[in-house]
């Protein structure tokens, strides 16, 4: 579907899957191998790309050839023209972009090491505010079918989701809005999001914070936070991806590693993105989830998405 034909109603009434969290500028260099503090060395290649976990997922959500739209911040700059520069040639709707009077466009300095896959990330994400519940005020719900929360300003994110669990009360199943939520940084003010939303990722960084040793041990420890009838899924690296579903019922996925791992930045963004688009597909969890190492995997193996489907 061209870009064009994406924005504004949905034509033949197709809905799309929105992704709120952060958008940034990634500055990324490749690396031989990990450098070492202070000293001064020179990369194999560099490249900007646009950057941030629920505008990655909306990426993959476009490659995969999901009508997707982003909402987060951004303000008025070289950084900000790349992004949405970059959005338009993905085909992700820009519409609900919050435009901030004041602040700067967050960007990571990335560095992606050869010899060990490995992702390193320095995030400059200080000032520029977040989208609140009054934005999300704007959105008319009835264009989604899924809506995917990266937790960052949690108090206002919980707004914007119970808002959606009141405009689902009112309609029948297939009109509903589905709901999920990742929650990565072991962020204390995160954790109300767990009780809200259809699905919940979770992911290995929260689960050790928590002290469990495995993606299984977390869910076991976490399910009885999350709603009676929501999914809890946790993503651990090599180790593949578990869920545990509505009725209890626990899956699980091996990885699918690549033949060279070449770039894991953004890998956990893929995996929530292929599962998304899976359960909004009607699939099962255990496929979902099977489908979610799939892509991540391939992921893994190139640089950037191009290529993952
Ligand atoms: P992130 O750190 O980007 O959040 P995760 O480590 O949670 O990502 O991994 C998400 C998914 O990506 C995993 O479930 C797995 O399927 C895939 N993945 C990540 N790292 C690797 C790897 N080294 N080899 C194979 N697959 C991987
Ligand atoms: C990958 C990523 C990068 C960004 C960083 C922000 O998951 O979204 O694109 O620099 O994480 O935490």
């Amino acid at each position: 579907m061209a870009a064009a034909a994406r924005r504004g109603p949905v034509p033949g009434g197709e809905k799309r899957i929105m992704c709120v969290g952060l958008v940034c500028l990634d500055i990324i260099s490749v690396v031989e191998a990990y450098p070492a503090e202070d000293s001064d060395i020179r990369c194999m290649s560099q490249r900007w790309q646009r950057g941030g976990n629920a505008s990655n997922s909306c990426t993959v959500l476009a490659l995969l050839g999901v009508p997707c739209a982003f909402m987060g911040s951004l303000a008025t700059g070289h950084a900000a023209d790349f992004i949405v520069a970059d959005f338009r040639r993905r085909g992700v709707d820009v519409t609900h972009v919050a435009w901030q009077p004041c602040g700067d466009v967050p960007c990571a300095c990335c560095v992606v090491s050869v010899a060990s896959g490995t992702r390193t990330i320095v995030l400059y994400d200080t000032n520029l505010p977040d989208v609140t519940a009054r934005d999300f005020e704007q959105v008319d719900l009835s264009q989604y079918k899924w809506i995917h929360w990266e937790a960052r300003n949690a108090a206002e994110q919980a707004v914007m989701m119970q808002r959606v669990e009141q405009y689902n009360r009112a309609r029948p199943p297939e009109d509903r809005v589905r709901t999920s939520v990742e929650l990565e940084k072991p962020r204390e003010e995160h954790l109300l999001l767990m009780g809200l939303g259809d699905v919940v990722f979770i992911s290995k960084d929260l689960a050790q914070h928590f002290g469990y040793r495995s993606a299984p041990e977390a869910l076991q420890g976490l399910r009885s936070r999350v709603q009676p009838g929501a999914t809890l899924i946790c993503a651990w690296a090599e180790e593949g991806a578990d869920a545990i579903g509505p009725g209890g019922e626990l899956v699980h996925s091996d990885a699918f590693p690549p033949e060279t791992l070449v770039d894991t930045l953004g890998a956990g963004d893929t995996f929530n993105a292929a599962v998304i688009f899976a359960l909004s597909a009607g699939k099962t969890l255990q496929d979902a989830i099977t489908f979610g190492c799939r892509i991540a995997g391939r992921k893994c193996g190139i640089q950037g998405f191009d290529g993952i489907v």
